[in-house]
Order: C-alpha cells, then sequence, then structure tokens
C-alpha cells in the first residue's frame, strides 16, 4: 500500500431527480459513517446539489460536481460556473469525462483550461482519460492515453500536478458490464505514472492518484484495488445504489487491514 489516500468517488451522472438524489444522500450519509480512511465524493446532477449538500452536511462525505465551465460568470447560456459551485460547498468537479469528450465534443484544450481554472479555486480535479475500443484494438492505448495527460497537464507547476486526480476509465469498459482485468489496469496506470516521472518527478508521480473507472462493481473491486498503482475507484452504476455501500464496506477492510 502507498502513503495516498484513497478515493471512492460516485459518478450519478443524468440520473436522480433533486428529491430522489436527497433521498439517496441521506442514507448514504447514515451507512458512511465511520469510513474515514479514505475520501468519498458523491456527484449528484447540478440541479441535485443543493438538497445533496444538505443532507451529507454533517457527514465525511464530500460533494463533487460532474462538470463546470472556466469562467467565473458571463454570457455563457446552459453553462455553471466555479464560483456557483463553491457556494454550494462543492469540493471536486469531474472534467473531461469520456461522455463529455463524445457526446459533447469537449477537446483536450478546452478540458486543460478547466483543469487549470478548478485549481486556481481550490477544486480537486478529477481528470479523466482513457481509450476507445477501436484504439486499443489498434495498439494505441498507450499513444491515447499519454495525450490526454499531456495535453490535460499542459502548463501546470509540479505543486498543481499533484493535486490532480487521474481517473482512468477505458471508454469501452464504461457502463458496459465489461470491465478491465486487474492487470490491464495496473498496466496503464503503471504506464501513466511512469509518464508523470518523465513530465514531472518521482516524488510528484507517487503523489498523484489515479483511480480506475469502468464498469466497477462489488464482485470486481477487490482485485482492481489491491493493485499498487490503483488508487481508488471512479464509479457510475454501482453508485447509483446500495452497491456503492459495499463498495465502501470493501476499501475499508483493505485499508485497515
Ligand atoms: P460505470 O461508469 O461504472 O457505470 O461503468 C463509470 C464512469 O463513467 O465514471
Amino acid at each position: 500500500m502507498s502513503d495516498r489516500r484513497y478515493i471512492l468517488a460516485g459518478n450519478w451522472k443524468m440520473n436522480k431527480t433533486p428529491y430522489e438524489a436527497q433521498q439517496f444522500a441521506n442514507m448514504l450519509a447514515d451507512s458512511l459513517v465511520g469510513f474515514t480512511f479514505f475520501d468519498i465524493y458523491i456527484a449528484p446532477t447540478f440541479v441535485a446539489l443543493d438538497r445533496v449538500r444538505e443532507a451529507i452536511s454533517s457527514s465525511n462525505i464530500k460533494l463533487a460536481a460532474q462538470n463546470m465551465y472556466f469562467e467565473d460568470s458571463g454570457a455563457f447560456t446552459g453553462e455553471i460556473s466555479p464560483k456557483m459551485l463553491k457556494e454550494l460547498n462543492v469540493s471536486a468537479v469531474i472534467l473531461g469525462h469520456s461522455e463529455r469528450r463524445k457526446i459533447f465534443g469537449e477537446t483536450d484544450e478546452l478540458i486543460n483550461k478547466k483543469v487549470k481554472k478548478a485549481l486556481n479555486d481550490g477544486f480537486v480535479p478529477i481528470f479523466c482519460v482513457g481509450e476507445t475500443l477501436e484504439e486499443r484494438q489498434k495498439g494505441l492505448t498507450f499513444a491515447v492515453v499519454e495525450k490526454q495527460v499531456r495535453e490535460g497537464f499542459y502548463g501546470l507547476s509540479k505543486e498543481e500536478a499533484q493535486k490532480v486526480v487521474i481517473a482512468y476509465e477505458p471508454v469501452w469498459a464504461i457502463g458496459t458490464g465489461v470491465v478491465a482485468t486487474p492487470q490491464q489496469a495496473q498496466e496503464v496506470h503503471a504506464f501513466i505514472r511512469e509518464l508523470l516521472v518523465k513530465m514531472y518527478d518521482d516524488q510528484t508521480a507517487q503523489t498523484i492518484r489515479i483511480l480506475y473507472g469502468g464498469s466497477v462493481t462489488p464482485e470486481n473491486f477487490f482485485g482492481l484495488f489491491i493493485k499498487k498503482d490503483i488508487d481508488g475507484a471512479l464509479v457510475g452504476g454501482a453508485s447509483l445504489k446500495e452497491s456503492f455501500v459495499q463498495l465502501a464496506k470493501i476499501m475499508d477492510k483493505i485499508i485497515t487491514k
């Protein structure tokens, strides 16, 4: 086990109404009491943030957003600013999720601007990278991930870089039920860490937390999480149900044993 503080993060995507989100967050706040050895984040939709904030206010769960824009205010119809998220006690923000990249056309350059703004405003950026099935089959996994990491981190100092959390999420594993094997995931995580050594230095690379995401469930979590360079998980489907509590229990057991 490394010295890195592990993370369990739930990405609720476009699920749960504000009311449903509040009910579920109440349940989580009760069930996750005492899990203090790692960071727990939940990322509801924007319209549920305020209610969820209230529900988890006296718990050890932290609030995350699923996206944000890089300006504080202005004529950006439909966007949400960091300043707004700050007021709602949001402490982390998922950036560059593959659904944002693919469906909403977000580029590496735009994501880099958001990462910089997030750091500047004191958020923990949960910065997502990952290859598609086609890219993996063509042997391009490392090249794709390297480009995403280099461009996402462009212009970041060593001190800034250390605050970024990377989520490696192979696109072919997201929401498909096809999870990467622990070996496949560890291979890319180790590659990212070596890349960070080249881009910065060993200490920086050892500090940065790298999460795995893509069809994580209580059934496959243990095998992934015991791998050397896997510092936790970004969970979609399994974060919408009781299984999120089970994931926290598994993480706690591995860390505290
Ligand atoms: P999944 O989603 O766990 O449903 O595969 C993960 C994610 O997209 O963050």
